[in-house]
């Protein structure tokens, strides 16, 4: 059957006993949706149990009531739906559901949902709420009926085997499988396994550089020279639709601003625009606030989809007025310099400067999707793509020797932004920002720690010139060649890395020594760095080329000693 299908709710089925209402209770509680079970609804709206419908006026009233609330709960948005365990088999109802949501099927072998329905939760005359099962011999009647709606419940575009799995358990494959189906094209007809759904997402996703998957949600991070122009499509594929807000810096806006609209338009968005002035002051609550006054005078509703368009000053900004308008609303991240491609918009960060800091107000809240376009590169203005290129090599130095070498063979094409080798660049890159934002998306675990590398040096000889003198990635450089340093010091690296780094650095047209600054200063700024855990700084070193360590325990007097080495040009 083919559907045109607008996916804006989540509806959970499957056989009696396998969880639906618990894990479809617990969903719509993490994703902070509404949520309906429709026997509820039922029971609610007659005042009688269930089983009393079935006696009093036999299943057939019983279904006929189940369709009427089938039918209001898929006018609803953002609901999580459970439905009763027969209640797909009716081929309106199940078109219905897919037309409008996304359909998960909880799976159990008969033995589980035995044991949950009959030995966990005893079976009573006041809390029967199943009464096909209502036989002598239930576990074999489980078996039958479970397989007679087998076929319906292959009809789901997703199975969750939940055997020995927890409710919060489920509820985080129910999350997960939301985050990778919604990407998909809304008029596929669904797969029979989850394996070959994914698959095929990605197979007919080219552009897809990577996927970031964190707790709460996954999503596509596309990287395409000139993929600027499917932008539209890319978004419909996501199942958004509506109002788009516009949300980008003067700058980006007058080069992209009226392309980008005018493909959202004809995808068929509704469309409005606000510019904010360029530069890392407009990163304020202050343009949050507006952000908020021009949402609420055009009515924007949770819906509705925030595209930030521009480097990461604008992605932080746009991002934190997605994260807290209406408590969260859509938004997809259109980075357009390289710092915002390779990393700013890869891991969900969002936020805003504070007077006495940067970045102290924010937020962890990902977009539904990232679309990078490398040619939006040939734009950017020469010194901040030059400062871009710091946070690629750096991704190679902690963690792929490989890219490492990609960009010492290709350097002459990308200084050329050759398309191929560009986009390359930066799509392996991604790919690894959001490796390791995978394993630990909110920055708990440490494991993040890593992207530091050069940070703690360069954060110093930010703070230190009142973030004025240097762009961020040209302090990163000069802080990885003090890390490398460090590392060599400290008997961890050898001298021959430190120079490829260093040689690497160079080419793309990074500083990696500076002069005429005070050495306290910086260290005095490296010791507020707010990274910094309790005393000790932990640094990110190198024990060879993608292979960090941390370290709490580096004397100061080396620490000086490298700087002095940075200050020798
Ligand atoms: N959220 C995160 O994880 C994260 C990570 C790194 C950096 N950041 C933030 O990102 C910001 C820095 O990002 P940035 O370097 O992109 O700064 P930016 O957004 O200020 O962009 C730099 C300049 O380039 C211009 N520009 C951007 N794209 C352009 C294009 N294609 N053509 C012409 N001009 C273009 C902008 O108008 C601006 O003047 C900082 O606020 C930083 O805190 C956030
Ligand atoms: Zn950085």
């Amino acid at each position: 059957m083919k559907l045109d299908r607008r996916i804006s709710n989540l509806c959970i089925t499957g056989f009696s006993g396998t969880g639906k209402s618990l894990v479809a209770e617990e969903v719509a509680r993490r994703l902070d949706w509404d949520f309906l079970d429709t026997d509820d609804e039922i029971v609610r709206q007659t005042g009688k149990p269930i089983a009393e419908i079935f006696r009093q006026d036999g299943e057939g009233r019983f279904r006929e009531l189940e369709r009427q609330t089938i039918r209001k709960a898929c006018q609803q948005r953002r609901t999580v739906i459970a439905i009763g365990g027969g209640a797909i088999v009716d081929p309106q109802n199940y078109e219905l559901l897919a037309k409008t949501g996304l359909i998960v099927c909880l799976e159990a072998k008969p033995e589980t949902i035995y044991e949950r329905l009959f030995r966990e939760a005893p079976y009573s005359p006041e809390t029967e709420v199943r009464p096909l099962l209502a036989t002598d011999n239930p576990l074999e009647r489980i078996k039958q009926l479970k397989a007679s709606r087998q076929p319906y419940y292959a009809e789901a575009d997703w199975t969750i085997h939940t055997d020995g799995l927890s409710v919060s358990e489920v509820a985080g494959e129910v999350i997960r499988a939301w985050g990778l189906l919604r990407h998909m094209h809304p008029h596929l007809n669904p797969l029979p396994s989850r394996e070959s759904r994914l698959g095929s997402q990605l197979k007919a996703n080219d552009d897809v550089a990577c996927l970031v998957e964190t707790a709460t949600q996954s999503y596509p991070v596309f990287v395409g020279y000139g993929l600027l122009n499917k932008i539209g499509g890319k978004m419909r594929q996501a199942a958004l639709s509506g109002r788009a807000t516009i949300i980008s810096d003067k700058n980006v806006f007058s080069i992209y601003g009226s392309k980008v609209a005018e493909i959202l338009e004809g995808a068929g968005f509704a469309v409005n625009s606000f510019v904010v002035p360029p530069g890392e002051e407009t990163k304020n609550m202050g343009y949050a606030v507006r952000i908020y006054d021009f949402l609420v005078e055009h009515r924007a509703e949770r819906d509705d989809v925030i595209v930030a368009l521009g480097g990461g000053m604008v992605g932080d900004l746009a991002g934190f007025a997605a994260a807290t308008f209406l408590r969260g609303i859509f938004w997809v991240q259109v980075p357009t310099s390289l710092i915002a491609m390779v990393d700013a918009s890869i891991g969900g960060k969002v936020g805003v400067n504070h007077a006495e800091g940067k970045n102290l107000i924010g937020a962890f809240y990902q977009p539904t999707l990232v679309l990078a376009d490398p040619q939006t590169l040939t734009t950017l203005p020469q010194r901040e793509l030059v400062s871009g290129w710091a946070e690629v090599i750096k991704h190679g130095m902690i963690l792929d020797k490989e890219f490492l070498e990609f960009l010492e063979t290709n350097i002459n094409k990308l200084l050329k932004l050759e398309p191929e080798a560009l986009a390359q660049a930066v799509a392996r890159s991604a790919a690894i920002k959001a490796q390791v934002v995978n394993q630990d998306e909110k920055e708990r675990e440490g494991k993040r720690t890593i992207l530091n590398y050069g940070h703690t040096i360069a954060h110093g000889l930010e703070a230190a010139t009142q973030y004025k003198r240097f762009l961020h990635g040209e302090a990163v450089a000069i802080g990885m060649m003090g890390a490398a340093k460090l590392s060599q010091r400290l008997g961890l690296l050898p001298a021959a890395a430190v120079e490829r780094q260093q040689a690497l650095l160079q080419k793309f047209g990074l500083p990696t020594a500076f002069s005429g600054l005070d050495l306290t200063e910086i260290t005095r700024a490296m010791e507020l760095d707010k990274k910094t855990k309790g005393k000790a700084i932990r640094w990110v070193l190198l024990q060879d080329i993608g292979k960090t360590v941390i370290r709490s325990d580096v004397p100061q007097q080396d620490v000086q000693a490298v700087l002095q080495e940075l200050t020798e040009l």
